[in-house]
């Protein structure tokens, strides 16, 4: 006689919280949730849950915990450190639904929205009052808020605004007990004891699930350019980036990337002979301001003495353009294979000594393997891309890090610790900063339900 499996309690529960419609214990309906878009972390959820608002997310949680379920915390999925899919039978609890973006309040220059909207929606509606958001990058139309902050997310224009911790006024998260911690006035002074929201930046789902947050604008300037540099090495890109920092005050972002990523892109949007200059090493400028900065800039690059076949665009199109070049690294090289996404930051100083050091390291580590190198040149921001080695194998990723950390640099720089890095976190930190930070995730969360196995 066949037996009837036994009826999840726990479903049941969440079906009272949010509606059956919105628990998912399907395979086929888990499953979106359940692997990241490269292709490199997946798990089985026990469950998928879409709560609607901040009252649900509270009622998922304390549901939870009161049955001891771990909980994975999801945005829109597009992490790259396995920090937002599950290891093995956690819930998933999708922030999708949140997606509400209030208002702009122009005197306080911020906007409210909930964990679920994304990036390309906040950038639209600060757009639409005449203000923008001082953060972007590639994923946009799918990456989410609360993810942004959970991650303490940076993308190109972090050299200008900071990373998403300067931009956060305040946020509303819900702890691991589902009580909620409401969200502060946003105010730009205000010392009253411990900031917790500013804790939770950057904790990735470890000490809370972030459920709003109130986020600051910038001016909008409309007069943007931007100038594709062809440079001979790494050394000469630093020493452009000096001459930019000391000259542009209308400096937005310095990207770079190297002759190979770029033909790889270039093969991938089937754009054949793309006319632009080839060299080993490509430098990505961009400028804005509220009247035209193409002389501000021009003037910069002639006294840096950049060769003549820089391209300049001064248009949407010609911009977009260019930016696609470095933008479509991330697209064409998961087209390629699933990659191991190394994403650390080193001082500028050290860029060259550990741009030249890299393929080296993983040669040794994986050989034959392929290395693609791209980031934020004026953040010291590496993507250490490695297509070629089993996604399993650590020696790349044991050997990569541990240069990062011998050259000054951190392990993560804007894409979070996740699971995919917490064994090498001390590498970077030391034994009493491990220790505070354990004490920290056992006071928010004893039974520790929220996101297990990432960061710590
Ligand atoms: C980027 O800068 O393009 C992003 O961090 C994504 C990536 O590293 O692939
Ligand atoms: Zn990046």
């Amino acid at each position: 006689m066949p037996v009837a499996a036994a009826p999840d309690v726990l479903a049941q529960r969440l079906a009272a919280v949010v509606g059956a419609g919105h628990v998912l214990a399907d395979p086929d309906m888990r499953a979106p949730f359940e692997r990241d878009w490269t292709g490199r972390f997946a798990g089985r959820a026990r469950l998928a849950v879409r709560p609607a608002d901040t009252a649900q997310v509270a009622g998922v949680v304390a549901a939870c915990a009161a049955a001891g379920a771990a909980i994975v915390p999801q945005g829109g999925n597009t992490g790259l450190v396995g920090a937002g899919v599950p290891r093995g039978g956690e819930v998933v609890l999708s922030l999708r639904r949140l997606d509400h973006v209030g208002a702009v309040d122009a005197g306080a220059g911020q906007v409210v929205a909930g964990a679920g909207a994304t990036l390309a929606a906040v950038q639209a509606r600060a757009g639409a009052a005449g203000l923008a958001f001082g953060v972007d990058f590639a994923a946009r139309d799918s990456a989410t808020v609360g993810g942004l902050a959970a991650t303490d997310a940076g993308g190109a224009l972090a050299l200008r605004h900071g990373t998403m911790r300067a931009q956060v006024a305040g946020l509303q998260a819900v702890l691991a007990d589902g009580s909620v911690l409401p969200r502060r006035a946003g105010l730009l002074k205000d010392n009253a004891g411990y900031d917790l929201g500013a804790l939770l930046v950057g904790s990735e789902g470890t000490l809370a699930v972030l459920t709003e947050v109130a986020l600051r604008l910038v001016p909008r300037l409309p007069a943007r350019v931007a100038a594709l540099v062809a440079l001979p090495d790494a050394d000469a890109a630093v020493a452009l980036l000096a001459v930019l920092r000391a000259q542009v005050a209308s400096l937005e972002a310095v990207e770079f990337f190297l002759d190979d990523g770029l033909q790889l892109v270039l093969d991938h949007l089937g754009a054949g002979r793309d006319p632009v200059p080839r060299a080993p090493v490509h430098v990505l400028v961009q400028v804005a301001a509220r009247t035209d900065p193409t002389q501000e800039l021009a003037a910069a690059l002639a006294s840096a003495g950049v060769d003549d076949r820089t391209v300049l665009a001064d248009d949407g199109a010609g911009r977009e353009r260019l930016w696609r070049l470095r933008e479509g690294h991330t697209e064409a090289i998961n087209a390629a294979g699933i990659p191991h996404k190394l994403d650390v930051g080193v001082p500028v100083a050290e860029l060259p000594r550990f741009l030249a050091q890299v393929p080296r390291v993983v040669a040794r580590a994986a050989p034959g393997a392929r290395t693609i190198l791209f980031g934020h040149l004026g953040d010291g921001n590496v993507h250490v891309n490695v297509l070629g080695a089993a996604p399993d194998d650590p020696a790349v990723d044991d050997a990569v890090l541990a240069l990062a950390a011998a050259c000054g640099g951190t392990i993560s720089a804007e894409h979070g610790v996740g699971v995919a890095k917490a064994r090498h976190l001390g590498l970077v930190r030391g034994s009493v900063d491990l220790a505070a930070m354990r004490r920290v995730k056992a006071a928010l969360d004893p039974a520790g339900i929220l996101n297990p196995g990432a960061v710590l």
